[in-house]
């Protein structure tokens, strides 16, 4: 760099360099050009037009900072409907049928609502038959019974009801949301645990298992 500084030095003095188009000239003879030195920019001295300055991945440099988890993106963040009639009308959205991915499906519904619905979705999860604790034959669960998701109750349900149901915590959770309430009701609000993905992924995995009506 210092030997290249010295020339450009002894080139410029010489006056044989023009640094405002990099053209160099000895005598009409020798000919070629330089890099020019451009008067602006934050590399006002810029010899080589380096790679370096560019905003490309290095080898070795620190990976990009990620946007931090449960930033809003821009395309905006979930709209949670409590309409009813609205929540009716909803599909599948065409980019999670297009994700869909059954193993994993089947791995948020077992860690999520199996406990309740059941393995085969009948609604007799262990939950049902758990004893208590006071150890007199007596049921430790004595909430309301877990919907037997494959009746034709749950059949009959539009993509968009069961969505509703997921995110809310069953019919009961709608009501109490629509109202500006908290549910009391003993499905969870999975609006509060799930992605919006993940919530219409088990209703596809629902209805694979459950057809329609
Ligand atoms: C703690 C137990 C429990 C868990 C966990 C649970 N549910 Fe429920 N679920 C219920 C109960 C109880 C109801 C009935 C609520 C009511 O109407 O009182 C219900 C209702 C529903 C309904 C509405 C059905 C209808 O016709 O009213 C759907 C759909 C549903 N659950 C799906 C799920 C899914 C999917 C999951 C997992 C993400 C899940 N549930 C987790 C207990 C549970």
């Amino acid at each position: 760099m210092s030997i290249l500084a010295a020339v450009l030095f002894m080139l410029v003095t010489a006056g044989c360099y023009d640094s405002k188009s990099g053209r160099v000239e000895f005598g009409g003879a020798i000919n070629f050009e330089l890099p020019a030195f451009p008067e602006t920019g934050s590399h006002a001295v810029l010899v080589f037009s380096e790679m370096h300055y560019s905003d490309s991945y290095r080898v070795q440099e620190v990976p990009r900072l990620l946007p931090p988890e449960g930033s809003v993106p821009v395309t905006g963040g979930e709209v949670k409907i409590l309409d009813l009639d609205e929540l009716k009308g909803l599909d599948i959205p065409k980019e999670f049928v297009a994700s869909y991915d059954d193993v994993n499906a089947q791995k948020v519904y077992s860690v999520n609502c199996q406990v309740c619905h059941g393995i085969k979705l009948d609604g007799a999860g262990p939950i049902t038959t758990l004893l208590s604790a006071r150890n007199d034959g007596s049921l430790a669960y004595d909430g309301a019974e877990p919907v037997n998701l494959n009746s034709d109750r749950v059949r009959e349900l539009t993509d968009g009801e069961i969505f509703g149901y997921i995110t809310w915590g069953g019919r009961p959770g709608l009501a109490a949301a629509a109202r500006g309430k908290t549910s009391s009701a003993i499905m969870p609000e999975f609006g509060k645990l799930l992605t919006e993905e993940e919530r219409w992924e088990l209703v596809h995995y629902l209805r694979s298992r459950i057809g329609s009506k």
